[in-house]
């Protein structure tokens, strides 16, 4: 057991969380301390084949510290969890050092891993090079490669390889910035986008009936061929909720 993998993990949160008052509190009140360590341990055993036993001390780390860490999975140094609750690591994952985890990330296997048997002893579950910060509540799925120096954003799926130096957003992930170059503008809700698309092809659309009916000389409409203002005679004042949901979007 190499010692000094406690200690330097302890070190990188006291050096890089300012709630960390001393090396006491991060000893005594870090879930996400407690649980790289009794990893550590587990690893131990799992290297020794004593798969059950490690498997026990895993599952006891996860019901007193929320994080659940698969003795099989491989970490490097200085790897730090933030809080912790609801990390899942899974067993052939793959972390480098100096890797940066959120609460609620997960780290697992792709829809191969229904497979069973088959996939048994199969590397399923991602690789994090060196320098990966992983924002909470991140999910990335399978086999595949997350490079040095990425940044992974909060609540983003992952479910293929990421070069260096990228941030990734979004459900699925997309790359918007490369070696600090920002590479895509998209908006990053993909939903919201499909939503404003429809509002203008809507509005487009009822500007060209207001302009039919007004060569047509028609003041008024039938129900349902006018503005959705001009059939319920809402107050023109009230906001828009198909607006104020994309606005939110944007923040
Ligand atoms: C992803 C992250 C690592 C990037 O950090 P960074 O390199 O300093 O870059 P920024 O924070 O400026 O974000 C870069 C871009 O990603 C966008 N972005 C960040 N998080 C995002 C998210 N969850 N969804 C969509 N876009 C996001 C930002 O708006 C910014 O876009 P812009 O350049 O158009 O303004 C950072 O946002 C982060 O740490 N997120 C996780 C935070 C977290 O989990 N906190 C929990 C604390 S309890």
């Amino acid at each position: 057991m190499d010692w000094s993998l406690i200690s330097e993990t302890a070190e990188t949160i006291l050096e890089k969380d300012p709630a960390a008052r001393s090396m006491l509190e991060v000893y005594l009140c870090y879930p996400g301390f407690h649980a790289i360590t009794i990893y550590r341990f587990a690893h131990v055993l799992y290297g020794q084949e004593q798969y059950t036993l490690a498997r026990c001390l895993s599952q006891f780390a996860r019901m007193v510290t929320g994080v659940e860490i698969h003795p099989g999975a491989t970490i490097g140094r200085r790897f730090v969890i933030d809080h912790g609750m609801g990390v899942v690591i899974g067993e052939t994952t793959t972390i480098g050092d100096d890797c940066f985890l959120y609460q609620g990330v997960t780290l697992g296997a792709g829809a191969e891993a229904r497979e069973g048997e088959a996939t048994r002893g199969k590397k399923r579950h991602p690789t994090l090079c060196n320098d990966v910060i992983v924002g909470s509540g991140a999910e990335i799925q399978g086999d595949i490669k997350v490079g040095n120096n990425v940044r992974v954003a909060s609540g983003s799926i992952v479910l293929k390889d990421v070069p260096d130096n990228s941030i990734v957003v979004g459900v699925p992930g997309r790359i918007i910035y490369k070696d600090g170059k920002r590479v895509d503008n998209k908006n990053p809700d993909p939903e919201a986008e499909a939503i404003k698309r429809l509002k203008e092809r809507i509005d487009t659309l009822e500007a060209n009936l207001a302009k039919v009916m007004s060569a047509a000389h028609v003041d008024k409409v039938a129900p349902n061929q006018g503005s959705s203002e001009e059939i319920t005679g809402e107050d023109s004042d009230e906001s828009d909720p198909v607006d104020v949901f994309l606005q939110g979007a944007g923040i």
